[in-house]
């Protein structure tokens, strides 16, 4: 049996933000083992980026309440001073952003941040630099030395992606979360980021939370799937059994509205209305208000999750009963 490195425990975060406490995330319970690939799936908004920087303890701070577990290893990181989490962060846990141009310092040379990483480990500066370009080889940055050697506002979008990649690679870290990591790029550049990152699971088992609102991406690279909802897990299972048998409504529409044979068109905007902003918990399904099998039931119960199969878990009554077909 693989083993677990992150588990997620009842984790729900509130902003509080103008009008009350903004429910960003509620009940969340999720695993990622050694060497697989978690996908967790969304639209805009649902509370996908929230997770993960409350995994890396890396939320804005001032306006955020949090509650629940966040197990790495065995231990709680809840309870790790910020000192303690220094040393989890790029050594233990790499993260790497939907915007690498947030994360690059403008002036410094690319080589010299991703040497910067590697210093961590007091090696010699000559061996430093040899593995940065070797890192950079390995993310097949056209032209490693050279790009090695520019400033971040002198490389294209993908080729700032590779050097994040190749940044969080120095550290070899045992979980990578990957949030959005190809949205502002090209289909190319995409496929040849993938690539690197499904390259990690195999040669370092890695284990790889990627963070997407593309489902047809989900199809190409995930082991497991989350589906996220107005900042619940609203369906969880193996991929192949979220594609075969998606048993939450939401899930259902969104199949639906995969285009077939092209995979990469898998956006998630197809569905009628929007993700509502919950202030103030109350009872009740969140996406009953777009749900075309809503009873009245679901306007004032809320759905817990339930065991649909193997390891599959949905929040939905319908599906409980074994009746959810839209
Ligand atoms: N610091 C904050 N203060 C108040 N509300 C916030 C804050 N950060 C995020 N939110 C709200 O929390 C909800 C979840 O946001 P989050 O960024 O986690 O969504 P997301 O799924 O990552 O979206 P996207 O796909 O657009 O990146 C949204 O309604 C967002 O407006
Ligand atoms: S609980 Fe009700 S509203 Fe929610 S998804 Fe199921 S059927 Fe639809
Ligand atoms: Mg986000």
């Amino acid at each position: 049996m693989s083993e677990e490195l992150l588990k997620l425990e009842h984790l729900s975060i509130d902003y509080k933000v103008k009008g009350g406490y903004l429910s960003a995330v509620n009940d969340v319970n999720l695993k990622v083992n050694r060497g697989e690939i978690l996908a967790i799936v969304g639209e805009s908004g649902c509370g996908k980026s929230t997770v993960a920087h409350s995994i890396m303890n890396l939320l804005p701070g001032g306006n955020e309440s949090v509650e629940g577990k966040i197990i790495f290893k065995g231990e709680d990181l809840r309870t790790f001073s910020w000192a303690e989490m220094e040393k989890i962060r790029g050594r233990h846990i790499g993260m790497i952003f939907q915007n690498p141009l947030d994360s690059l310092n403008p002036v410094y040379t690319t080589g010299k941040q991703v040497e910067e990483a590697i210093l961590l480990d007091k090696v010699d500066k000559v061996v430093a630099w040899q593995k940065v370009c070797d890192l950079f080889n390995d993310v097949k940055m056209p032209d490693a030395e050279t790009r090695a050697r520019s400033f971040p506002h002198e490389l294209s979008g993908g080729m700032r992606q590779r050097v994040m990649i190749a940044m969080m690679l120095s550290r070899d870290p045992e979980l990578l979360i990957a949030d959005e990591p190809t949205t502002a790029l090209d289909v190319t550049i995409e496929a040849q980021i993938l690539e690197i990152i499904k390259d990690l699971k195999h040669t370092h088992n890695t284990a790889i939370m990627m963070i997407t609102h593309n489902f047809g991406l989900v199809a190409e690279v995930a082991d497991r799937v989350a589906v996220m909802y107005a900042g619940e897990v609203i369906e969880y299972a193996d991929v192949f059994e979220i594609f075969e048998h998606p048993s939450h409504p939401y899930t259902q529409l969104l199949m639906k509205a995969l285009p077939r044979g092209t995979k990469k068109d898998g956006r998630l905007q197809i569905i009628e209305g929007s993700v509502p902003r919950i202030l103030d918990k109350k009872p009740g399904c969140r996406f009953a208000n777009r749900c075309p099998l809503a009873q009245e039931r679901c306007f004032n119960e809320t759905p817990g999750e339930t065991m649909v199969g193997d390891e599959h878990v949905c929040r939905c009554f319908l599906a409980a009963e074994g009746k959810g077909a839209v």
